[in-house]
């Protein structure tokens, strides 16, 4: 698809030099404005990758509407040109949001080495991929299943999307048992390679699985504790980050600097709970730590494990105890768990049309966009286990 620019007047100079420049990085003709009052109102209908303006004809108002504008995201970048480089004007002309300034007129080669960083810019910020940490403070809630499936659900859902799954887990990781890996590096293998790891590099320590997703397992031997700190697991999370549209990672239920820093570093959290009482009150000190670790509620998706209905605890009881929105269920069904586990792949493999399956790949799209992400959660209200679960947890009933 071609870039679209949009330029005000003669910003950008002679009409010849500006189009030759923006054809070679992929741009189609310039819109044009004549004035910025009008680019203005034509931002506000469209979007434009690229948006050239006069910055010595701009008064204050005018620098305040073209900061109001921009903040709404209708131009992803702005370049500002002017005849002199006057320190005050290209000042306030970055705080109205222009990325690059260009003397007037523009040289063709810097015009063009302004709109090269740009686009590179663009490029790495396309490339950032997505990390969901997938986390709960108990052992057993289904974290390891959630991270492997999840994954899986990725790759099913953007199947020309780079999928990792990575496991945290130092000594008895679950992530190569769920995945019948046999796989011949592991996280800890990555450590001596920090300071050289490529694109590569990265790749060819990971171990592809059937469906596209690539796997990075943990390392069996405890010596690895120590080495995979905080400082080495946020600089291989940045590696992943930037090599893979989405990354999940399996996390450790302890909360080590390892953890954290994991924790610190993802997109989203998915908080793994069960409609019991000591799930729930695991998943409350969860999110009050979180909280008090300055994470955004946006942050946290708390997802409930093994629903089912009629259960003692309903959803509207776990949402009214931790005070959150619960983000998902996931239905119980522990033959068509255990059986994809015993096989070693991930349930929709196993069992395509299983309601589990479609809830971690519907999960899957309501996280990453694509295919149909409906959000199946019944929020009734009630729930025979409130009375006990206000004693519990000492709150009041609401009437
Ligand atoms: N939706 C589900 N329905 C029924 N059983 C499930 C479901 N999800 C996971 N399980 C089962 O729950 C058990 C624990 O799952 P899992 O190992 O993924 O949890 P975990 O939080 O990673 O545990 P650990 O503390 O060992 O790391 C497994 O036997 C798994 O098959
Ligand atoms: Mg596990």
């Amino acid at each position: 698809m071609e870039r679209r620019v949009l330029i005000v007047g003669e910003a950008a100079g002679p009409e010849e030099n500006v189009r030759a420049v923006l054809q070679r990085f992929g741009f189609s003709d310039p819109d044009k404005a004549a004035t910025l009052g009008e680019a203005l109102g034509m931002l506000r209908l469209d979007h434009y990758d690229l948006f050239i303006v006069p910055l010595q004809v701009m008064d204050v108002v005018q620098m305040a509407a073209l900061d109001r504008e921009m903040r709404k995201g209708q131009a992803t970048f702005m370049i500002g040109t002017a005849p002199v480089a006057d320190p005050d004007l290209i000042l306030r002309a970055m705080r109205a949001g222009v990325h690059e300034f260009v003397l007037f007129p523009p040289n063709p080669e810097e015009f063009a080495s302004a709109v090269d960083r740009l686009m590179r810019r663009m490029q790495s910020e396309v490339q950032r991929g997505k990390i969901f940490g997938v986390y709960s403070g108990k052992g057993g809630l289904g974290c390891t299943t959630i991270a492997v499936n999840l994954a899986d659900g990725f790759a099913r859902n953007h199947t020309t999307a780079r999928v990792a799954i990575a496991d945290l887990v130092v000594a008895g990781g679950d992530v190569r048992v769920l995945l019948n890996l046999k796989p011949a590096y592991h996280m800890g293998d990555l450590v001596p390679k920090l300071e050289r790891l490529d694109t590569d590099l990265l790749r060819s320590l990971l171990t592809p699985t059937s469906r596209g997703v690539w796997a990075l397992p943990g390392p069996d031997d405890p010596e690895y504790d120590n080495k995979l700190d905080g400082n080495v697991v946020g600089n291989i999370l940045e590696h992943l980050r930037h090599d893979f549209a989405f990354t999940v990672l399996d996390c450790e239920h302890h909360l080590s600097e390892r953890t954290l820093t994991a924790l610190d570093a993802v997109d989203r959290i998915l908080l793994i709970t069960e409609l019991t009482v000591p799930a729930l009150r695991s998943t409350k000190r969860a999110l009050a730590l979180c909280g008090r670790l300055g994470y955004p509620d946006e942050k946290m998706c708390v997802v409930v494990n093994r629903y089912q209905s009629g259960e003692v605890l309903s959803l509207a009881d776990a949402g009214e105890v931790l005070k959150h929105e619960i983000f998902w269920k996931i239905p119980n069904d522990y033959k068509g768990a255990a059986s994809a586990m015993a096989k070693g792949v991930p349930v929709a493999e196993h069992e395509t049309d299983s309601k589990l399956a479609a809830s971690y790949k519907q999960l899957a799209a309501k996280l990453g966009g694509g295919s149909s992400g409906r959000n199946s959660l019944e929020n009734g209200a009630g729930g025979t286990g409130a009375g006990r679960l206000s004693r519990l947890f000492g709150m009041k009933k609401r009437g």
